[in-house]
């Protein structure tokens, strides 16, 4: 897993933030650190590139040239050769910079979350615009699916932001949905993932859920 968002929420669940800015994916950029140097172990998950709140400088200190926007893919590439057979899932924060741009160019789905209200739908529809404008220059079309999150059955309007995204977004929408769970709401608190902290809530359900569809379309 790679912590792509400089509020490091992955990393601070994970519970060991790195001493260093050095140390976390800013290594990667800033000291041209090559990427396996960065993991840190996270027993019985995998490994974790951890973030730091200075990977926020990445933005001003490199331009959008077409180098520094392949950075992480070029990066993985190097890393898949050492690894066959990982699967990296990257977590990107909400800003569409330097480096969500580099998480788009290197990976090969993109799941957009849409927590099932108003604004974030709003969001949705920005990221859209932005991934159908880069498609031309990336000249590849850009695999994504939206992902229903903080699904609450008990209110209408939950429906009708799943009628609007499939409306907008059509086949590219999840059939698979995401709950309002109490046990996904907990578990970073007690620094696990849903599935080690209740294994047989609604939530974990529906996670593996997720994981049974992206594998089912070839994904994972
Ligand atoms: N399906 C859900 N049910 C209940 N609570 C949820 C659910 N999904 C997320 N949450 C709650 O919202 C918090 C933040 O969620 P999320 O992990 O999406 O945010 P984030 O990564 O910190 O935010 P962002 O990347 O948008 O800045 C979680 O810690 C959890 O408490
Ligand atoms: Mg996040």
């Amino acid at each position: 897993m790679i912590d792509m968002d400089p509020q490091a929420h992955l990393t601070q669940i994970h519970g060991q933030h790195p001493e260093t800015a050095k140390q976390s994916l800013f290594g990667f950029y800033q000291d041209d650190k090559p990427l396996y140097h960065l993991e840190v172990e996270w027993p019985g998950i995998g490994q974790l590139i951890p973030s730091h709140k200075e990977l926020i400088k990445v933005d001003s200190i490199f331009g959008k040239g077409p180098a520094v926007l392949n950075k992480l893919k070029v990066g993985l590439d190097i890393a898949d050769k050492l690894y066959i057979g990982r699967h990296t899932l990257i977590d990107c924060c909400p800003y569409l910079g330097v480096l969500s741009l580099n998480a788009i160019f290197a990976a090969d789905l993109m799941i957009i979350p849409i927590s099932s209200d108003y604004l974030s739908l709003q969001g949705a529809k920005k990221v859209e615009q932005t991934l159908t404008a880069i498609e031309p220059v990336l000249k590849r079309p850009i695999h994504r699916r939206y992902l229903l999150t903080r699904f609450d059955r008990r209110r209408s309007m939950t429906f009708e932001v799943q009628k609007k995204a499939k409306q907008l977004f059509g086949e590219q929408v999840l059939d698979t949905v995401i709950s309002e769970n109490v046990a996904i709401a907990e578990s970073p608190e007690k620094g696990k993932d849903v599935f080690s902290h209740q294994p047989n809530s609604a939530g974990a359900n529906d996670y593996f859920a997720l994981l049974m569809a992206l594998a089912r379309d070839g994904w994972i």
